[in-house]
């Protein structure tokens, strides 16, 4: 289990968001762990909203738990997503929307309402990189910051690749970026880590 977890939306394993996610990730310094959603089982949501009923347990038996072991494992979280269409890539949506079983654990036991379950993320950072042709990613990120929210996690940055149809690789800028949200992440990991007195 890694202290940093990056998770890829994009199926392109040497594509933009992967090469961006690996400058952030190995920038922190911390032990890492790079998820590409395409190597996953993970089954759509059937909006069943049986979770919310049966204290976050989801019908779908796939991949969504060694996931959610990998999230509270981590120190801190960054996903990485292409723009398509305006949005998060659909694998990324997917993972997102599978998540609300996460905010449904123990729920009644935590915050006594019907509503709303155990943030599942609390006191984790998280941060976002996007990758696009030229617009559209402010859409995109309204998910991820949605996800942030309901999971209780701190958001420290967000790194946002124009490249037209290029490849990130051609812009030392992005990269520098990917490099400084990196070490942002350590300092954030770090400063929990010394209010925790660990
Ligand atoms: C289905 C699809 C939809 C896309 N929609 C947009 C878009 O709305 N805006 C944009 O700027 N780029 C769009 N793009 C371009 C991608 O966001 C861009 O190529 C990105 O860098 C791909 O990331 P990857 O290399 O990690 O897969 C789209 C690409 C695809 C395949």
């Amino acid at each position: 289990m890694s202290e940093i977890l990056g998770i890829c939306g994009s199926a392109r394993k040497t594509g933009n968001t992967a090469v961006l996610l690996n400058e952030v990730l190995e920038s922190t310094g911390l032990e890492r762990e790079l998820v590409f959603l395409s190597d996953l089982n993970i089954n759509f949501c059937s909006g069943c909203l049986s979770c919310r009923k049966n204290k976050g347990q989801c019908p779908n038996n796939d991949d969504m738990q060694v996931l959610l072991d990998k999230f509270l494992s981590a120190k801190a979280i960054v996903l990485g997503s292409p723009n398509y269409y305006y949005c998060i890539s659909g694998l990324m949506k997917n993972m997102i929307d599978r998540s609300i079983a996460w905010c449904y654990l123990g729920i009644g036991e935590y915050t006594g309402t019907e509503w709303h379950g155990w943030m599942p993320l609390t006191g984790r950072s998280i941060s976002f990189v996007i990758s696009q042709a030229a617009y559209g990613c402010e859409a995109a990120l309204e998910p991820l910051k949605c996800f942030s929210e309901w999971t209780g996690s701190k958001h420290v940055g967000t790194v946002i690749a124009s490249i037209g149809s290029r490849s990130v690789t051609d812009f030392p800028e992005y990269l520098e970026e990917a490099r400084q949200l990196g070490k942002k992440i350590s300092v954030a990991v770090q400063m929990k880590v010394d209010k925790l007195g660990k």
